[in-house]
């Protein structure tokens, strides 16, 4: 995949602006409002999944072979709500850096204009997933103190290339998945459209990511890329290690403890993680930010 590279400034800004442009008028074709749009009202069906079953962090294992029918939908109901939550979580940083990095700049440029519209997409993603995960039967899955304590320090903290390539990597995640729950006829209706609104919404959100993170990598140098690159390692590592939360064993009514231990060893799912990130990897490659201690980070979090 090549992309031109504009050679001035002034061309660098015409494509931006110009990308903004076409992701405000393809947010103005074709967006969803959540609360009119997704079956709220038709009662959960427990045969169905909360997610592909393959997706599940016990597919595959001696554990999983061990499990009902019931038991294996209640176990991804309660991963999705997890997987969501974490999403929730995570949208609510990406606003707040998206929402610093544009605050005081000029309103008229088109790219200022996207950034809202996209921060807009999540404010209503995020109720989106909350209600989701309640019609889920499922509890509040927040990530651990530590996590939640280094989300606020990013959301504060983190700036330009960094931001938008964390933003950039925890919607790849989601982006992934998603596209084979809102396609499988296994997973509950409600959460099929849920999966489809965001994979669509966020399909700009990716591309604008993208743009920002190789614009603002143009002036980075060797020292800044590498610092920038353990930034984002990081966050990816806490999102990724956080989307399946340890509480969703004892809810689907499991024994923590040994499910743990499955799911750990459970090279399946790395596996699924893995291929499903290398379009990622191959774009954080092609920026200079697959440095050798980001990528302990990513080989620990399994995406590559
Ligand atoms: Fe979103
Ligand atoms: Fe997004």
């Amino acid at each position: 995949m090549t992309a031109t590279v504009p050679e001035s400034p002034a061309e660098v800004t015409d494509e931006r602006q110009d990308t903004a442009q076409r992701l405000l008028r393809s947010s103005a074709e074709l967006s969803f409002d959540p609360a009119t749009q997704v079956d709220w009202d038709t009662p959960l069906d427990r045969t169905h999944h909360g997610m592909s079953p393959e997706w599940s962090s016990l597919y595959g294992t001696a554990y999983w072979n061990e499990l009902t029918e019931e038991q294996r939908a209640e176990l991804t109901r309660q991963e999705s709500a997890s997987v969501a939550s974490t999403g929730i979580w995570f949208e609510m940083i990406l606003q707040q850096l998206v929402l610093r990095d544009f605050y005081a700049k000029d309103p008229t440029d088109p790219a200022f204009q996207w950034a809202l519209t996209e921060i807009a997409d999540e404010c209503r993603h995020s109720i989106m997933f909350a209600r989701g995960s309640a019609k889920l039967g499922a509890p509040a899955y927040v990530p651990k103190r530590h996590v939640v304590a280094l989300g606020r320090f990013c959301a504060l903290t983190y700036s330009g290339e960094a931001a938008y390539a964390s933003i950039l990597v925890a919607e790849e995640v989601l982006d992934v998945m998603q596209r084979d729950w809102m396609r499988d006829e296994r997973v509950a209706p409600f959460v099929r459209t849920i999966n489809n609104i965001h994979v669509v919404e966020e399909s700009r959100h990716m591309r604008f990511a993208r743009e920002e993170t190789r614009e603002r990598l143009r002036a980075a140098g060797p020292a800044r890329r590498r610092v920038q690159a353990l930034l984002v390692a990081a966050a990816a590592y806490h999102i990724v290690s956080s989307m399946w939360n340890e509480q969703v064993y004892a809810n689907a009514g499991l024994d923590t403890q040994r499910a743990l231990r499955e799911a750990r060893g459970n090279e399946h799912h790395k596996a699924l993680l893995r291929s499903s990130c290398a379009g990622l990897m191959e774009f954080l490659s092609s920026c200079g930010l697959l440095t050798k201690p980001a990528l302990w980070f990513y080989r620990r979090a399994n995406l590559i």
